[in-house]
């Protein structure tokens, strides 16, 4: 098969790779794709959002199965665009990648079928939402833009001051763009996070192995939110029983909810859970995997990504036995400095060949292009180092043994990603 993935982070390296050990790929390219995702796929200069362009490449080189990783061309609409062309391609229409696109569907959906979230107010009106704020609020409290704003159009708020300093940045000075013209409020909620990430084809939910991101910048949990500095899998908190609960309660009935609602939801739904202590609830949902949830996940599933992928696109799900391994991984985020406000880019990167030398060791760029023939960071997050090993201790030694071995100028990683497994209970794996 030829296989066109649309992407170029960390998580389309994870996706190419991965791809690329089906015995039935024999060609991959990737739009518009990375230095690093080059050493594997060929690299195609059209830009994610340039759907009709994407569609005419596909078409003209007999592209078999184009699979999209990322958010914005999945809420644009760049499945029905394919499909109107007779082109197989995998993921959500636009009228079921919704449930990642718009913070209030996904909200109103859950209440209307009883699917735990955490309780919330939509506004529209700026003025509406200081009001209901002034008289029904207990703080903290979330505030969410809407739309998509590249993970960052949360806030969690500590007092009224806060709150309407919130409101406003979102709604009046609009810093997420137009992803706060409307505005979610919801309860503050606290607990373990968790993300599973699953296929579906519309019918069938096939839930992966769990994992756990660390979104802020800094050791400790400290600094601003970023696109994610580093996951595990699986989670020692989510445990067999806590899987059922969700696979009954949310998974399940997530699917059969859209279907209900005339959006059948075809491709990868990645739930965002708290475990709270009254059981999990969604956090929020996207329509893809997770980038570096994927880098984790990825290189754990026993399966041929093609096949499944398939299966999806075909309504077959119910035949696939989803495998993963009884192992562990871990991944360290390398970003540059100043990440996630500004940074410079074209640094020379030093030391990958040793560290993806290293057995087990996975080195997936984010960020790098190729200057003078060497690998140059281009990105705010540049690499994303994976290691497996037998358990998470194992897989986090190595991780950071490899991230060790990889230095540029001013890049930077946090020391404590899956450090959390220390608190695990005792044989929670
Ligand atoms: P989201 O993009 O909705 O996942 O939100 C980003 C992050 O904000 C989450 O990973 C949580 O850490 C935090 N968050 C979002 N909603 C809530 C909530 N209702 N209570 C507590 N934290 C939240
Ligand atoms: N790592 C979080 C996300 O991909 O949304």
């Amino acid at each position: 098969m030829k296989i066109l993935i649309v992407g170029s982070g960390g998580r389309e390296h994870a996706l190419a790779w991965k791809i690329a050990q089906s015995p039935r790929c024999e060609k991959i390219w990737c739009a518009p794709g990375n230095a690093g995702i080059g050493q594997i796929a060929e690299c195609v200069d059209i830009k994610a959002m340039e759907f009709e362009r994407l569609a005419d490449f596909a078409r003209e080189h007999s592209v078999d199965l184009t699979v999209v990783g990322m958010d914005d061309p999945l809420v644009g609409g760049i499945v029905d665009v394919f499909e109107a062309r007779g082109l197989r391609v995998f993921g959500p229409r636009a009228n079921a990648a919704i449930l990642e696109g718009s913070k209030a569907f996904s909200k109103d959906l859950m209440k209307k079928y009883g699917i735990p979230t955490a309780a919330y107010e939509t506004f529209s009106d700026p003025a509406a939402a200081l009001a209901w704020l002034g008289e029904k609020a207990s703080f903290p409290v979330v505030l969410k833009a809407d739309g998509l704003a590249l993970g960052k159009g949360v806030l969690i708020c500590e007092d009224m001051e806060q709150a309407k300093a919130g409101v406003r940045a979102i709604m009046e000075e609009r810093r997420f763009g137009d992803a706060g013209s409307r505005m979610v409020i919801e309860e503050f909620m606290t607990g373990r996070e968790v993300s599973v990430l699953s296929f579906t084809d519309g019918k069938t939910i096939l839930p992966m192995t769990s994992a756990q991101d660390h979104k802020r910048a800094g050791d400790g949990d400290t600094g601003l939110n970023t696109g994610g500095m580093g996951t595990f899998s699986p989670s020692p908190f989510y445990t067999e029983e806590i899987a059922k609960y969700c696979q009954e309660k949310i998974f399940q009935p997530t699917v059969d909810a859209m279907a209900a609602e005339g959006r059948p939801f075809k491709g990868i739904i990645f739930f965002g859970l708290m475990l709270t202590a009254q059981g999990p609830k969604v956090l929020e949902y996207n329509a893809r995997f997770g980038d570096p949830e994927a880098q984790v996940v990825l290189p754990r599933m026993e399966n041929d990504l093609v096949d499944v992928m398939e299966a999806c696109i075909d309504g077959t799900l119910d035949g696939v036995d989803l495998r993963f391994a009884d192992n562990a991984a871990v991944c360290v985020i390398i970003a540059s400095g100043g990440y996630p406000v500004s940074y410079k880019k074209g640094y020379p990167i030093e030391g990958l060949e040793a560290a993806g030398a290293m057995e087990g060791c996975y080195v997936f760029h984010s960020g790098t292009a190729k200057k003078d023939g060497a690998f140059v960071t281009n990105g705010g997050r540049v690499l994303g180092v994976t290691a497996t090993g037998t358990d998470l201790k194992q897989a986090r030694k190595k991780a950071y043994e490899a991230a060790e071995k990889i230095s540029f100028e001013q890049g930077f990683f946090r020391h404590d990603i899956g450090k959390a497994i220390d608190e695990a209970p005792e044989g929670s794996l």
